[in-house]
């Protein structure tokens, strides 16, 4: 391995855990030590870093001594749970999960559109979540240049952003389906395979799910705007990984034209337009999933409001961009200030 930092990974066994080990690999991340930790339930388990076979660990709260890093994708009890433990030991947290984002003084940060803010951090910096980064990524490379007053978004969204365990029961419950077989769900509230329902997390009586108000009050922090409206309806559908999002925008004074949009698009470091008419041919989640990218396309003028508002379709990898590539991001921009 490289020279580098002592890096510990929190949640190592997890589909965004298991990320983060491809993501550090590809981006040739520095490190010179790494610990694999998990529950006990995966103590014992072997997994390979640039073909080293390392074994995961029970975390304790003595896990973090000597660590520099550490990235957590374990749940959120699990980061309140140690995040004393790893400040404690003198180390940085890069928490996937939503414990903190919310905090005063604890970053929220997607390097490509508020790297500043990770300056402010006081041990911990917090991932935002995947829908939120995705749709961002469509919408900042536009806002930036032609603010943007008001987004209406409607997600498709797949097993992974659930864990593990759900793109497991997406596989099950399909197979079920086609043979016929009854299957009870375990990770998911209702069947899976050919079926889709509104987002898994909580709903109050507001009549917005949990992950509606992350997409709300998460952009408004990472944007730094109170004021800009969000309307989401956030969808679990029988996809696999990579999240889908029809994002509709409507702006302050005036829309991008369909071409300055598009151009606007592709000088967007971590963005890659996908738009062809002719061909029927626009992102999908099959081709999302794996790349870093987020894919943009159906750029188009809204019918109903030509000079006001644009719509798009955004595709993502939310293991990914939506999870691990971004808080590896977050480890480099850490480096470069
Ligand atoms: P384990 O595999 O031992 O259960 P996912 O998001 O895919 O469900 O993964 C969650 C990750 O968080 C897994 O690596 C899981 O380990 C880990 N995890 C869950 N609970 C704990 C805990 N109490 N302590 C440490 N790791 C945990």
């Amino acid at each position: 391995m490289p020279t580098g930092k002592t890096v510990a990974i929190a949640g190592a066994t997890g589909a965004v855990g298991r990320e983060f080990l491809r993501v550090m690999e590809e981006l040739q991340f520095p490190v010179k030590e790494l610990k694999l930790l998990a529950s006990k339930r995966s103590a014992g388990t072997i997994l390979e870093f640039h073909n080293t076979p390392l074994k995961v660990e029970e975390m304790t709260p003595q896990s973090f001594r000597g660590v520099e890093l550490a990235l957590f994708s374990a749940g959120s009890s699990v980061s309140k749970e140690y995040e004393k433990h790893v400040t404690g030991a003198g180390a940085i947290m890069i928490d996937n999960s939503s414990a903190f984002r919310l905090r005063e003084n604890t970053p929220l940060v997607i390097p490509e559109i508020n790297p500043e803010d990770v300056k402010h951090h006081q041990g911990v910096i917090a991932n935002p979540n995947c829908s939120t980064i995705i749709m961002l990524m469509g919408v900042y490379p536009l806002h930036r240049k032609y603010p943007v007053r008001h987004i209406v978004v409607s997600t498709y969204q797949a097993a992974s952003g659930a864990g593990w365990a759900a793109m497991e029961e997406l596989k099950e419950s399909t197979r079920a389906a086609l043979e016929g077989r009854d299957f009870t769900p375990q990770k998911m509230p209702y069947p899976y395979g050919f079926n889709l329902f509104s987002h898994n997390s909580k709903i109050d009586e507001s009549g917005y799910n949990e992950e509606e108000k992350k997409m709300i009050q998460e952009t408004r922090k990472i944007l730094h705007n109170n004021h800009i409206g969000i309307s989401p309806t956030c969808i679990r559908v029988p996809v696999l990984r990579a999240h889908a999002e029809a994002i509709h925008m409507e702006f302050q004074e005036k829309a991008p034209s369909e071409e300055e949009a598009r151009e606007l698009y592709k000088s967007f470091p971590g963005v890659k337009v996908i738009d062809d008419r002719q061909n029927n041919y626009f992102p999908m989640p099959i081709e999302a999933s794996g790349k870093f990218e987020i894919l943009v396309g159906r750029i188009r003028q809204d019918s109903f409001l030509p000079q006001k508002a644009l719509n798009i379709f955004v595709v993502g990898d939310q293991l990914l961009k939506g999870a691990a590539l971004n808080a590896v991001q977050i480890a480099r921009l850490l480096d470069e200030l």
